[in-house]
């Protein structure tokens, strides 16, 4: 049987595991990308290991998200991570550069390879035929080092294009009309796969903000083949010979199947305040607009931006309508300014920002109240904007452009039809993207060579394996429902602690007792006990990481929410499954130990373990964990697992 695209890259990096969908494979991965928010526990994390440098084939750090450094804790994180990707061998991305997935697609993004990233829209370079996926810092910390990625193997889907997209409508259409069709939760455990005719009428821009709206659909990744169109836009990028051709075989077999007709595509919208509130803009013509901003990984390249630009050119924006501009790179930016096109947007009164994600996490441009914001951005969920009632639609650069010209939402083709001299503007690709280039500094030419850290950021603790003996007070006694929002809360004056395990673990569970960081520390170990479903909610990592700082061994839990629970696995505390009669009798305060020799019982296989409460009587308590699970929980956590492999050779 022939393979898939998506089997055929997996197959190349496969170290373990069969490709069976629903079973764990574990892929060796080729390049990797942090950003400032989830870079700085990723490097220490990194350093914690113990290694010279990166493993990986390349990694990047980008400063994109949080770049107008309003704190000096901002400003130090920046320069961590400027020493850390010195010292480990990263490239180094400075803020203002760019959007992490814009600089990548520019400099580094090359089919057939696998990318891990630190941030949920990796997936964009898959325009190019690259295997791209989201994980939690850790995951990326441990490619890092050398280690697998171990991923349940998704089903892989077939969307076939066909057809040319009529004037008006864009490749922003064709993934709102994926998510009108499939909504947010439609691609769960899936990649989707593009194939079909109509895949030669999209250039790579456009299939990447295909691709990195893929996130929206909640897929794990989406991927296009590479053709005449990818050779030719790596060949302007001066970096031809990183192409190779990369098609599914004829007899591919798919888990399943679409078909989008783009000819049929008309401009689409999604309303406040989910992407796959999607309709006709045509349905939602006559609203006013008080707020148009273009920019964001999404549609946030010179391609993108250029057509907003054309459309502005010899007009005005209405004076009650607000337009900024922010490019998704420094060399986006640098490329409109040279041939005169930022100029024509600022007289049409455009407010032009530099590279960053910024608005789009409600850092800059934030709504009025009861205003209305078009944003050609991937997310528009109630509150991002940094105004929680806040109404942000989402749509193409066109389709903003076209509000911002006649101050509220309009479909572009009426607009036209209305003014009568403004035509369609197409979508263009600069003749070489050279000329303009990224200031990324390379790691055979560190600015540092030595770690920089400034006051807000710690150290991160490694776990020793697993003990024979586990012992220890019951420290805690929680209901059920405990959410990783309980443990970790995940306000802005607590989370910009989040390099600093030290200062951030004395806010565990502090919204349930506010002694328990202290007790925890005074009592060198013990335990936590919940109620049903304990650690649902975020997958924050700092949830479990947090409660190892401070020298929790396990928790006795009713049952546990399922991220939370690997997450508990890779940072080395035992989660033990209790039933509800036990629960109640256990008391805090009360003395734990797990009988058996744990670490033995744990590599085992050992399902069940008996605990001693108050040396007074025993329960029988659950593990429920795979062989790598458990080997990964015995060593002490993922970190400690990975450090012992590279150890080991
Ligand atoms: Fe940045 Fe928003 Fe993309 S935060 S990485 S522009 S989704």
């Amino acid at each position: 049987m022939g393979q898939t695209l998506t089997e055929k890259i997996l197959d190349d990096h496969l170290v373990e595991g069969e490709l069976e969908t629903g079973e764990e494979i574990g892929i060796e991965i080729d390049q990797v990308l942090t950003q400032d928010t989830t870079g700085t526990l990723v490097w220490l994390q990194f350093e914690a290991l113990g290694l010279d440098e990166v493993q990986t084939e390349l990694a990047a750090q980008y400063c994109d998200h949080q770049t107008y450094q309003f704190d000096f804790k901002n400003t130090d994180d920046h320069r961590f991570l400027r020493s850390a990707a010195g010292t480990f061998g990263a490239y180094f991305s400075r803020p203002g550069n760019g959007i992490c997935h814009n600089v990548h697609k520019e400099n580094f993004a090359a089919p057939g390879k696998t990318l891990l990233g630190s941030d949920s829209h990796t997936p964009t370079p898959g325009g190019l035929g690259q295997l791209a996926i989201g994980s939690g810092g850790l995951d990326v910390a441990v490619a890092m080092g050398g280690g697998a990625y171990y991923i349940d193997m998704p089903e892989v889907v077939n969307v076939r294009l066909e057809g040319e997209l009529p004037e008006w409508a864009t490749a922003k259409d064709v993934i709102l009309e994926m998510l009108r069709r499939l909504s947010v939760k439609g691609g769960v455990n899936k990649i989707f796969e593009y194939t079909g005719p109509g895949v030669e009428s999209l250039s790579v821009p456009e299939r990447t903000t295909i691709t990195n709206m893929g996130t929206e659909l909640g897929a794990t990744s989406s991927i296009f083949p590479t053709d005449e169109k990818t050779e030719d836009y790596l060949a302007r990028q001066g970096r031809e010979d990183k192409y190779v051709e990369l098609q599914p075989d004829e007899d591919a077999e798919y888990d399943d199947q679409l078909t989008i007709d783009l000819s049929d595509l008309e401009p689409l919208i999604a309303e406040p305040s989910m992407p796959d509130n999607v309709v006709p803009v045509s349905e939602v013509e006559g609203v006013d607009v008080d707020q148009v901003m273009i920019g964001s990984c999404t549609n946030g390249g010179y391609e993108d931006i250029l057509p907003a630009a054309k459309m502005l050119e010899g007009r005005s924006i209405q004076p009650d309508t607000e337009m900024i501009v922010a490019p998704g790179s420094k060399k986006a930016s640098e490329m409109l300014a040279r041939e005169g096109w930022t100029a024509e947007m600022m007289a049409a009164g455009v407010n032009y920002s530099e590279a960053t994600c910024g608005a789009c996490i409600g850092i800059g441009h934030v709504p009025g109240s009861d205003s209305v914001s078009l944003r050609t951005f991937n997310r528009n969920f109630e509150g991002r904007s940094g105004i929680e009632d806040d109404n942000v639609y989402l749509c193409s650069p066109e389709v903003a452009t076209a509000a911002a010209i006649k101050g509220e939402i309009v479909d572009p083709r009426n607009l036209a039809e209305e003014l009568g001299d403004m035509e369609a503007p197409g979508f263009e690709l600069p003749d070489a993207y050279e000329g303009a280039e990224n200031d990324i500094i390379t790691p055979d030419d560190p600015v540092d060579d030595d770690l920089v850290k400034g006051p807000n950021i710690g150290d991160v603790p490694l776990k020793d394996e697993l003990d024979a003996d586990l012992e220890g007070e019951a420290l805690l006694k929680m209901e059920d429902n405990i959410t990783t929002d309980h443990i970790i809360p995940a306000t802005q004056d607590i989370l910009m602690y989040r390099s600093n395990i030290p200062k951030l673990s004395e806010f565990t569970l502090s919204r349930v007792d506010d002694s328990f960081a202290q007790r925890a520390l005074d009592s060198d170990g013990g335990f936590l006990v919940a109620g049903e479903n304990y650690g649902q909610g975020s997958s924050r990592e700092h949830a479990a990481l947090c409660p190892m700082y401070l020298g929790i061994e396990g928790v006795l839990a009713q049952s546990f929410a399922r991220i939370h629970k690997a997450n508990l696995f890779n940072f080395g505390l035992l989660p033990l499954e209790i039933d509800a009669e036990d629960y109640e009798q256990i008391e805090q305060g009360d003395d734990i130990e797990v009988v058996d020799d744990v670490a033995e019982a744990v590599r085992s296989g050992q399902e069940e373990f008996t605990v001693r409460v108050n040396d007074d009587w025993e329960l029988t308590a659950t593990l429920d964990a795979s062989e790598r699970e458990r080997e990964i929980l015995a060593d002490g956590g993922k970190l400690s697992h990975t450090k012992k492999k590279a150890d080991s050779g």
